[in-house]
């Protein structure tokens, strides 16, 4: 496993999520446990992308809980249909929202989350768990987040 992330300076967002997904890889092979897998992905998307609040939700029972994440502490259970974790989980696919304030039912965990994204990963065509990246800027995700996190979330995929 390697010991740190090699990012360098300037790269555009998609250069960034290049470079970073492989050492993701990297990072998990060869480990079985879930929670250090998820633990190390959080820290490695807050820190080789910058981001303001990542982490992930675990489906357990008829609620999401909070698992391994970086950021300000978070709401630790979400309900189906609820907010956009809880969306994402019952439509079972990405969600983009370029201002929090304009979803219905947008679950404020911290007032300083402004845009965000949420993934689902699905084990046996269930949603076994969702990614959720949040922004302290409006309009902070687009189609390149989008496109990069489904490929990560097919990499989490495989542990689970
Ligand atoms: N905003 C999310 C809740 C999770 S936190 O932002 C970390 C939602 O509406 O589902």
């Amino acid at each position: 496993m390697a010991e740190e992330l090699n990012i360098a300076e300037g790269l555009s967002k998609k250069e960034k999520y290049e470079a970073l997904i492989p050492q993701i890889e990297a990072l998990v092979t060869g480990e079985p446990d879930l929670t250090a897998n998820l633990a190390n992905i959080a820290a490695a998307l807050k820190y080789g992308m910058g981001f303001f609040w990542v982490g992930f939700y675990l489906v357990k029972g008829d609620e999401l809980v909070l698992g391994p994440f970086q950021g300000p502490i978070a709401c630790t259970r979400i309900r189906k249909g609820k907010g956009v974790c809880g969306t994402t989980w019952a439509k079972g696919e990405t969600i983009v929202v370029p201002n929090v304030d304009e979803f219905p039912g947008h679950i404020a965990c911290s007032s300083d989350s402004k845009s965000e994204i949420v993934l689902p990963a699905f084990k046996h065509g269930e949603v076994a768990l969702i990614l959720d990246v949040d922004s302290d800027q409006l309009n902070d995700f687009d189609a390149t987040d989008a496109e990069a996190l489904e490929r990560l979330m097919r990499v989490i995929e495989g542990l689970l």
